[in-house]
């Protein structure tokens, strides 16, 4: 009788107990966060940032403020400008539209735009490759297209998690949609030396071949940056894409990267396109760089890292949509319904760009459904911790 009655109470106790800790269980996460926005307790399997762009969240996103060109001398000038990005029903735009509406078509050639501004907001957020000021001329003119590029570098950095963004891709031609993420601290030293990961890339032609392949709308492409120099980048042994011939302008998909201490793995739609486990050594032996036959005697930055790293520490998220560029994103001897009116070596790509606007303007479609056909939409965002 006694007996029976504690192992009752005992059994009333350990409910208690077991209810309580499963209202409050947090299972601690190897996932680590930072930013003004970043939860201050991870807890494994939680969403740790999302945004479903009910509002305008600006705190969430910084926007970029430069005429830099991305490094690629792409033809955008990112700016805070809601023209160029807004959220209307849920849903954030990314719009691309011409300078000229702005400051006239004369400014390209002869006007001066410095995008330094005085307020914090307004500060230029890349001075590189004259990034906050640039002198229009005949041959070099001031960069044609507004657009706009958006990051959580302040407010939400993160390492290892999952992330699922639904997003429609933009069509017309030239245009380079880009969701992806950079290294927040660089803690392996200056690009690519700390990484990029490259969630989902497209390019906005909707008829597009190259050697056969349909390399626009119909394209969908994730990558990893990561080496110990430009010159020497991994990223053709870490680059996958997936075609579909309904094309991603369509409708929205989602865009996923589960990324772990192991593993990175590109998805659409829960479809796998890309995975990628380095083995012991890193992806340092996993590109071969120690037995690059060009460069000698090289330091790894990553020796004193994981397997995983430069993909080891945190980074931010970027959205942004670029225009062209002389990188070779978009390939000389492409075959367009109008050809590609630069050349990648070309001193004069922007002029040489806007100067066919006629041709790429048109499959814009500017004039209906607001422009937007052209915009990158983003219906949301999630991160979860592992
Ligand atoms: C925003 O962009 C529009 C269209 O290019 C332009 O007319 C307007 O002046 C811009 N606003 C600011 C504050 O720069």
């Amino acid at each position: 009788m006694r007996c029976y009655r504690s192992d009752s109470i005992m059994w009333i106790l350990l409910g208690v107990v077991a209810l309580a800790t499963s209202a409050t269980a947090c299972w601690s996460s190897v996932t680590t966060v930072s930013g003004t926005h970043a939860p201050e307790t991870v807890c494994s399997g939680a969403m740790i940032f999302s945004d479903d762009f009910e509002e305008f969240d600006l705190e969430k996103w910084q926007h970029e403020n430069t005429l830099s060109g991305g490094g690629n001398w792409e033809f955008q000038y990112y700016n805070n400008n809601r023209t160029n990005s807004y959220v209307r029903n849920g849903v954030l735009y990314i719009k691309p539209t011409l300078t000229s509406d702005q400051f006239g078509e004369g400014f390209l050639t002869s006007g001066v735009l410095n995008v330094e501004g005085g307020a914090p907001a307004d500060r230029c957020t890349n001075p590189q490759w004259y990034g906050c000021e640039r002198t229009g001329s005949a041959q070099n003119i001031i960069n044609p297209i507004k657009s706009a590029r958006l990051r959580t570098v302040n407010s939400f950095s993160f390492r290892y998690g999952r992330v699922e963004v639904r997003a429609k891709m933009p069509a017309g031609d030239w245009l380079w949609p880009a969701i992806w993420m950079m290294p927040a601290f660089n803690a392996y030293g200056t690009w690519p030396a700390s990484g990029e990961i490259d969630i989902v890339e497209s390019r906005g032609n909707r008829n597009m071949l190259s050697n056969g392949n349909h390399i626009g709308t119909q394209e969908a492409g994730s990558t990893l940056h990561y080496g110990p120099f430009p010159a020497l980048n991994g990223w053709e042994r870490a680059h996958w894409l997936r075609r579909n011939n309904q094309g991603y302008d369509r409708n929205f998909h989602r865009y996923q990267l589960e990324w772990t201490p192991e593993h990175l793995r590109f998805s659409i739609d829960d479809q796998e396109i890309g995975f990628i486990a380095p083995p012991n050594g890193g992806f340092w032996d996993f590109a071969n760089f120690g037995g690059n036959p060009n460069f000698r005697n090289l330091d790894n930055p990553w020796k004193a890292g994981s397997k995983m790293a430069p993909f080891d520490q945190k980074f931010y998220l970027i959205m942004n949509l670029a225009v062209g560029g002389t990188n070779g994103f978009f390939p000389d001897g492409v075959q367009n319904p109008d050809p590609k009116p630069w050349w990648n070596g070309s001193p004069t790509a922007p002029r040489d760009f806007w100067n066919a606007r006629g041709a790429w303007l048109r499959t814009w479609n500017t004039n209906v459904n607001n422009g937007e056909d052209a915009a990158l939409q983003v219906d949301y965002v999630r991160i979860w911790a592992l």
